[in-house]
């Protein structure tokens, strides 16, 4: 049979410690956004796992809305160059928009994608992210609010996917190295 397990080397953060730290992050952005007029936004797919658990987090009325873009290429490194498939359906225009993402690495994919959104006049744009690579940025990008800051090593799982598998893993894992270098 083959297991998905097999091809991790080290399980980087279990379903239990993700659940306890997206806890504290829908409580962090529950505090913060009382009052405001919040929309969500994950970029697919990777953000996909995140959002909805951190959603169910947040006690305060919000929408949710996604965006699909292309980076041109599906293997371990980003372009940085961005093209949107799919559009936000709702108007971004006076609301309080949080970006939801999976992984901050080279900033460069959001950074692009904050530019977008900035431009249809928010009334506030924060970015929420659960692992966060500073060493590897290349934007001047950060995150508002930020789960974990992981080491420069590729990791899958809760989202995260290597060539669109591991996404269903429901931790976080370390990929083995010869499973990318192959
Ligand atoms: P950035 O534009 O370099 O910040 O790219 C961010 C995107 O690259 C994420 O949304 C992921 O899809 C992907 N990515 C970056 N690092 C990893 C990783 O370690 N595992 C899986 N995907 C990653
Ligand atoms: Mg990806």
């Amino acid at each position: 049979m083959q297991r998905m397990q097999d091809d991790i080397v080290d399980v980087l953060y279990s379903e239990e410690e993700l659940k306890t730290k997206v806890a504290e992050l829908g409580a962090r952005i529950t505090r913060d956004y009382e009052g405001k007029n919040l929309l969500l936004v994950a970029v697919l797919k990777g953000a996909v796992v995140f959002l909805t658990d951190l959603m169910r987090s947040i006690d305060l009325p919000a929408e949710i809305d996604f965006m699909v873009v292309s980076s041109y290429g599906t293997g371990v490194k980003s372009s940085g160059v961005v093209k949107i498939i799919k559009d936000l359906d709702t108007p971004v225009e006076g609301r309080d928009v949080l970006v939801v993402e999976d992984i901050l690495d080279s900033g460069l994919t959001l950074s692009y994608i904050k530019g977008i959104l900035q431009d249809r006049h928010p009334a506030s744009i924060r970015i929420v992210t659960l692992l966060d690579k500073p060493s590897r940025r290349k934007a001047a990008l950060y995150a508002d609010y930020s789960g974990y800051e992981v080491p420069d090593e590729f990791v899958v799982g809760y989202g995260l996917d290597y060539n669109e598998r591991y996404r269903n893993l429901p931790y976080i894992g370390i990929l083995k190295p010869e499973v990318y270098s192959s």
